[in-house]
């Protein structure tokens, strides 16, 4: 039998049984975990390894000054940021333009409204990670000799400076991150210009053009205002997107296949991991996706701890709501559009009881409006609930402070990454499938590096629905207060025998087939959770 057949197969199948549990979910009055079908895709994805695409790639060449890396964030519905960026050549002389302008309207031919784009910078020092230059995986970024070099000192500092180092490609060690000296100035980052503007005032379900400086131009679609469910809504997901080819594979299946009003990316970005100029050449490869598509973004490990970034890239480059959801800090927030209220929450924020994330959750999610926005979905990013080996339990303290209250107020699906595997839950509370628990999403491969990660938990527990080693995106369209449906496609490396599953030349016909397909159904009379909070007394 072809090897499309039996995946077509197994589709039929995935939806067949999908079906089966709304049904079932729908009418049946007793819950019976029996009924759940757990699935472990035949598929295990050969080779996982794809590099980092070389600086030298067309798709991440600086522009020179020119109008770079444009992206969109949603802020609310009737507001959008823009974030731009330009490199300061070497032979810039002058003022620094700290100061941009943003013209933007619904008719393409006269901009109406006009508003300013504010200009930073920001600095960091370089870390030479092994992943970069002694990769577990394909070509490295920078070789050993490149790395000494930069990190020798003997071009800037006298012979007697103890700091004195002239490090040559065998004083490097194996396999292990190196950190140049403070003081060498071959060691420090300086960022581009940054540049954001606020779009305000924005009409719902409208499509916007505009114009950067005079220089760029783009579009994009406002989404509808909180309550208005009289149109499906699309959300794309996915985390730990990275930039490898698989990486570049999404981004172009999220932009032209998924299509989505809005793309929700549960953390990792850049995996730049404080080799700076990764957030750049990052930022170009996603420019044809996020110039024109509204993100939310969620900042985590490769944001926050990986070599000590700190947030500092993510947090000049990647702007989040939060302001407008009265949170004391960019590390969470909430946005509303259509059917959806939506809750980002930090993985690596203080989450125990009584501390300000705390606080503001439970704040948050009593001021949810079940009428105007029945959906209600978490994004954070270390999984609370997966049955993959690597990174196993991780997530478990989190869970244990924030699960009762995002039970008590039904929340209908979390959405989470790190984990580069594809896992869907059943709804599930306290480590047991329920009715009334969240299903929660586990989309930590969106093409990164670091490969996607094998061996399962064996059995496969009872609440974990679908589970899939290769990459690929989630789309969830939500038809109106108690019908979404949900997929997840692989994308890269469908079926294929090759040993670095990197291209578009890997992919066989059956790329992008819904894997796991299913309908996410709100019973609100069996969990009157899904309801909270209630006005009423
Ligand atoms: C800087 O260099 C670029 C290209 O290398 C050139 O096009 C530009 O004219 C130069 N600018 C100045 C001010 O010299
Ligand atoms: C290492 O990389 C540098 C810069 O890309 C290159 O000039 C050099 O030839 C490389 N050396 C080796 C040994 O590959
Ligand atoms: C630097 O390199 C020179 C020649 O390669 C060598 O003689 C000297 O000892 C080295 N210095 C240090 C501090 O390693
Ligand atoms: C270091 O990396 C190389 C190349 O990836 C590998 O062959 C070697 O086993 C690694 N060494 C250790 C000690 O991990
Ligand atoms: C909107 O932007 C996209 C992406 O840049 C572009 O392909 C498309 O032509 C634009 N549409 C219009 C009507 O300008
Ligand atoms: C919730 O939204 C509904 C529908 O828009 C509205 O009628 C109601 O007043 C809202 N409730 C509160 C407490 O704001
Ligand atoms: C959750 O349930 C699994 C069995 O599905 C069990 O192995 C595990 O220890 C439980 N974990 C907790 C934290 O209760
Ligand atoms: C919601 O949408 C689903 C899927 O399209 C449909 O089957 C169902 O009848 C709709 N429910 C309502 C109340 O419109
Ligand atoms: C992949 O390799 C296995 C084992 O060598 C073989 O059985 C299978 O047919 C191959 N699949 C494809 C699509 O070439
Ligand atoms: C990545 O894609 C580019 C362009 O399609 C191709 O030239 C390159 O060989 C690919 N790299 C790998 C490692 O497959
Ligand atoms: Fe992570």
């Amino acid at each position: 039998m072809k090897s499309s057949t039996v995946a077509s197969l197994a589709l039929v199948a995935t939806l067949w049984l999908s079906l089966l549990c709304a049904l079932t979910a729908l009418t049946s009055a007793s819950y019976d975990d029996d009924l759940l079908q757990s699935v472990t895709s035949r598929y295990v994805r050969p080779n996982m390894l794809s590099p980092d695409i070389p600086l030298t790639d067309i798709r991440v060449q600086s522009r020179s000054g020119g109008v770079e890396q444009v992206h969109l964030t949603a802020g609310r519905h009737d507001r959008v940021y823009l974030v731009y960026v330009r490199e300061i050549p070497d032979n810039f002389s002058g003022q620094l333009p700290l100061q941009g302008t943003v013209r933007f309207g619904t008719d393409p031919s006269s901009l109406g409204t006009e508003t300013l784009a504010t200009g930073r910078v920001y600095s960091g020092m370089q870390e030479y990670n092994s992943y970069l230059w002694n990769p577990p995986m394909g070509e490295p970024t920078l070789n050993k000799s490149a790395i000494a070099a930069l990190m020798n000192t003997e071009s800037w500092t006298k012979k007697w400076w103890p700091l004195y180092n002239n490090d040559t490609a065998a004083d490097i060690p194996n396999n292990k991150s190196v950190n140049a000296a403070y003081n060498n100035p071959a060691s420090y980052y300086q960022s581009p210009l940054v540049y954001t503007a606020r779009l305000d005032n924005l009409l719902p379900n409208t499509k916007y053009y505009y114009d950067i400086d005079g220089e760029y131009t783009g579009n994009f679609s406002t989404n509808p205002a909180p309550g208005d469910m009289s149109r499906p809504l699309t959300i794309g997901m996915w985390a730990d997107v990275g930039q490898t080819n698989v990486s570049a594979l999404n981004m172009e299946y999220m932009l032209n296949t998924v299509d989505p009003h809005l793309f929700m990316l549960a953390a990792d970005l850049s995996y730049a991991d404080a080799y700076w100029p990764r957030w750049d050449s990052w930022g170009r490869l996603m420019e044809p996706l996020m110039s024109t598509k509204l993100g939310l973004f969620g900042q985590a490990d490769h944001e926050f701890n990986v070599f000590n970034e700190n947030n500092v890239a993510y947090m000049f480059r990647y702007p989040t709501p939060f302001e407008e959801s009265n949170s004391p800090t960019f590390e969470y927030y909430s946005y509303k559009t259509g059917p959806l209220h939506v809750i980002t929450l930090g993985s690596y924020t203080v989450f125990k009881k009584g501390s300000a994330q705390y606080i503001w959750l439970e704040h948050e999610l009593t001021k949810v409006n079940r009428t105007l926005t029945p959906w209600l979905m978490v994004m954070l990013h270390v999984p609370w609930y997966c049955s993959n080996f690597v990174h196993i339990g991780e997530g478990k303290l989190m869970r244990e402070a924030m699960e009762p209250l995002l039970y008590k107020y039904g929340v209908d699906v979390l959405l989470a990454g790190h984990v580069h595997a594809y896992e869907r839950t059943h709804p599930v509370y306290n480590n047991a499938t329920n009715p009334c628990g969240t299903v929660h999403l586990d989309l930590g491969d969106a093409g990164n590096r670091e490969g996607a990660y094998i061996p399962w938990l064996e059995p496969q527990p009872s609440w974990s629905a679908f589970r899939e080693s290769s990459f690929g995106v989630g789309k969830m369209t939500i038809y109106n207060e108690t019908h979404a449906h949900y997929e997840w496609h692989r994308v890269a490396c469908e079926d294929t025998n090759a040993t670095i599953c990197a291209t578009a030349g890997d992919n066989s016909a059956q790329a992008h087939i819904p894997s796991d397909s299913t309908w996410i159904v709100r019973d609100t009379v069996r969990c009157p959770s899904r309801l909270m909070p209630t006005s009423a007394p």
